[in-house]
């Protein structure tokens, strides 16, 4: 574990860590492998807003596979509570949730990672332990970290979004371009203004469509 004082920046080595888990003993860095992955905190087990995040990020976790993402969660709750609280997300949520989620009583993690707030004195345990906040860390396979975003206990999160930055970091790395404000992955021009834009437009498939540009007078 590196020390709890280093501060993360985008670009630095994602902290290793060996800790327990909802699936058993993690090592990080050998968990992430040779892909991307998202470490991301959650306040409490049993909480509603939490049940709603990881269940939707449970529900995407097919998405986040296709490219070649790993979610891991992390809370200050042990395994005993992650195990039964996914039993309630999995119920309420309507997902099956499978990524493990890391047992981080001792703070160890969330401190390597700075999960922690300064500001929210009710997001504390029973014996006046910080407990972490919203963390979310994009990681890519050479164990960088590439985005962190933090939310109060307050805000859920939005999985559209995460999925949205590992889709422009990705995209970037591979064609060396940058993504605008709200950009997402995806045809530029809908089948409707392509019509009006190329007369002899066709739709091939809905992910190959055709154009001659033959359009000078
Ligand atoms: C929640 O998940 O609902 C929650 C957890 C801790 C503090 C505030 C809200």
């Amino acid at each position: 574990m590196s020390s709890s004082n280093q501060t993360l920046r985008l670009g630095s080595t994602a902290p290793d860590f060996q800790s327990d888990s909802s699936n058993g003993p993690i090592s990080f860095h050998d968990y992430i492998g040779d892909s991307w992955a998202i470490l991301f905190s959650h306040p409490d087990d049993f909480t509603p807003v939490c049940t709603t995040e990881l269940g939707a990020f449970a529900k995407l976790e097919p998405e986040f596979a296709k490219r070649n993402v790993k979610l891991i969660g992390l809370s200050a709750n042990n395994t005993d509570s992650h195990k039964a609280w996914i039993k309630d997300i999995d119920e309420v949520t309507g997902s099956k949730l499978s990524f493990p989620i890391v047992a981080d009583p001792e703070r160890k993690v969330a401190n390597a990672y700075d999960m922690i707030d300064y500001q929210d004195a009710t997001n504390v345990d029973n014996k006046g332990l910080q407990l972490t906040i919203r963390s979310v860390f994009v990681i890519d396979p050479k164990k960088k970290i590439r985005t962190i975003l933090s939310y109060p206990a307050s805000t859920g999160r939005n999985t559209a979004e995460v999925l949205r930055i590992v889709d422009s970091l990705q995209t970037g790395d591979k064609y060396r371009v940058t993504t605008p404000i709200n950009w997402v992955k995806g045809p530029a021009v809908s089948d409707e203004e392509a019509k009006t834009l190329f007369p002899k437009f066709r739709i091939i498939k809905p992910y190959l469509r055709l154009t001659p540009l033959d359009l000078e007078e």
